[in-house]
């Protein structure tokens, strides 16, 4: 059975109630959708019937979130035969496009393309194309209310080839590039990155990899195949791969965070389900199976976000998993034709602001056992973006405060039962351009 049946399931039996915890299954597959003129890939047979056979096989099993790489001049014949119903749009074949794409069954936010900005042509054509990486909240799970959504940053990437000097120091670059996006734009997010890394920890100039380690995200084949041991001596795989503890280049990382535990329960190369009829490989890659167990945090949660991607990327919820009981004291918001800056200040002290100075400010203290419990967001365009033009807030004594100037696109969102408002995440400059609150416990 497809996981998305599962997710279906109980979002039908639970209504507007959120499931707390569920699982997904991923996989990480370099497609070989080179050009054949330019690269046949040790591949036997034709690109188009093996592409059309790569896209059959992604719909016959159902991956909740596949990353293709190298999905270049092929790309229409995966997508013939693939059905998951949310895929990102082509970038384009060779020298057009990265290469990347994501086939889900679930949705997403945000989806970003970032270019290298290290390549290296010293072995194979690196530079030829513009390879990167990937970004998109993915919405692992939701309330159809929209009052709860579980997310996790998801990465998709392929980093340069090659083992010449030029090659280790442009892959080492684009690692870290990953890792300097991840610091900044999922600062307090769960976060799962796979893809092709072009990496081997068995090999010592691949040393950006063993920062991602020491860094906080997690390798599911260090921990499930290699007993939580990083390899220093060099195993590669056949292919198909005849055992699971061999080393190959499609790496898998993730991270939990105070709003999302992520857990991987299994890993394996999938190569025997990758084959063509007559047992003829489909890629030169293994391809990457790894199956999560997700749960929303115990003691914070988020709201489905409003507004656009623009502005800078803040998130409270790394501070407020560190203040035992956080209750909002006083709200403050700043607002004008548009909302500019919403607040917090908690009991503790504690003050909790994003966005800019403009406008005019408004705030509401409140009692000691008054809640911030509901919220109403109001987005609209100005210079062609979407952000957040308003906001209203209601407290368990049904006092309410609002800033900025509603919409006719809003939205409303209720802590859960015996939860509160207590903070924010989304993104700002001047003013708010996107917000999802964060829930406590009373
Ligand atoms: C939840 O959000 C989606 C848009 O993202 C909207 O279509 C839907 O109507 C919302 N649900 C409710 C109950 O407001
Ligand atoms: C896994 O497969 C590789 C490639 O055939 C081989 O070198 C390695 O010894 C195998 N590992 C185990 C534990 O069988
Ligand atoms: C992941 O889950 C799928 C569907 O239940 C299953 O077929 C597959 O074997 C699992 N993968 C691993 C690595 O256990």
């Amino acid at each position: 059975m497809k996981s998305i049946s599962c997710i279906t399931a109980a979002l039908l039996v639970e209504g507007a109630l959120a499931a707390t915890s569920g699982k997904f299954s991923i996989l990480s597959m370099n497609v070989a959708g080179l050009p054949a003129i330019l690269n046949q890939n040790d591949v036997p047979g034709d690109k188009t019937t093996n592409a059309l056979s790569i896209g059959t096989k992604f719909a016959q099993y159902g991956f909740d979130v596949i990353h293709a790489q190298e999905d270049f001049n092929y790309h229409a014949s995966i997508y013939q035969t693939d059905n998951h119903p949310f895929r990102t749009a082509t970038s384009g074949g060779v020298p057009l496009g990265s290469g990347l794409n994501t086939l889900a069954n679930l949705d997403w936010v945000d989806f970003k393309r970032i270019k290298w900005a290290t390549c290296s042509d010293a072995s194979s054509s690196d530079c030829l194309t513009p390879k990167g990486f990937t970004f998109m909240r993915l919405v692992i799970s939701g309330s159809t209310d929209n009052t709860t959504t579980v997310y996790a940053d998801v990465y998709n990437l392929h980093a340069d080839a090659g083992t010449e000097s030029a090659d280790n120091v442009a892959r080492q670059a684009n690692i870290n590039q990953v890792a300097e996006y991840i610091a900044t734009w999922s600062k307090g997010n769960a976060v799962l990155v796979f893809g092709d890394t072009n990496s081997r920890y068995s090999r010592t100039a691949d040393t950006a990899i063993r920062s991602l380690l020491a860094n906080g995200l997690r390798d599911p084949w260090v921990d499930l195949q290699r007993g939580g041991v990083v390899p220093s001596v060099e195993t590669l795989c056949a292919n198909p791969s005849s055992n699971n503890t061999c080393e190959t280049v499609d790496k898998v990382f993730f991270r939990s965070s105070p709003l999302a535990t992520l857990q991987a329960d299994a890993f394996r190369y999938a190569s025997s389900l990758f084959l063509q009829a007559d047992g003829n490989i489909l890629s030169d890659h293994n391809p990457v199976n790894v199956n999560f167990t997700w749960s929303s945090g115990s003691s914070l949660r988020q709201s489905k976000f409003w507004g656009g991607p623009h502005g800078n990327w803040f998130s409270d919820a790394t501070t407020l998993a560190s203040i035992s009981k956080p209750k909002p004291a006083t709200l403050t918001f700043r607002g004008g034709s548009r909302l500019d800056n919403v607040g917090v200040t908690l009991k503790d002290g504690t003050a909790l602001t994003h966005g800019g100075t403009g406008g005019t400010a408004v705030s509401l203290t409140l009692g000691t056992s008054e809640y911030w419990v509901e919220a109403q967001l109001c987005q609209g365009q100005k210079d062609g973006w979407t952000r957040v033009f308003y906001i209203r807030a209601a407290t368990s004594s049904g006092r309410t405060v609002s800033s900025g100037t509603a919409t006719v696109d809003c939205m409303s969102f209720s802590a859960p039962s015996g939860w509160q408002i207590v903070g924010f995440l989304g993104q700002a400059g001047d003013e708010v351009d996107q917000l999802a609150f964060v829930y406590a416990p009373k």
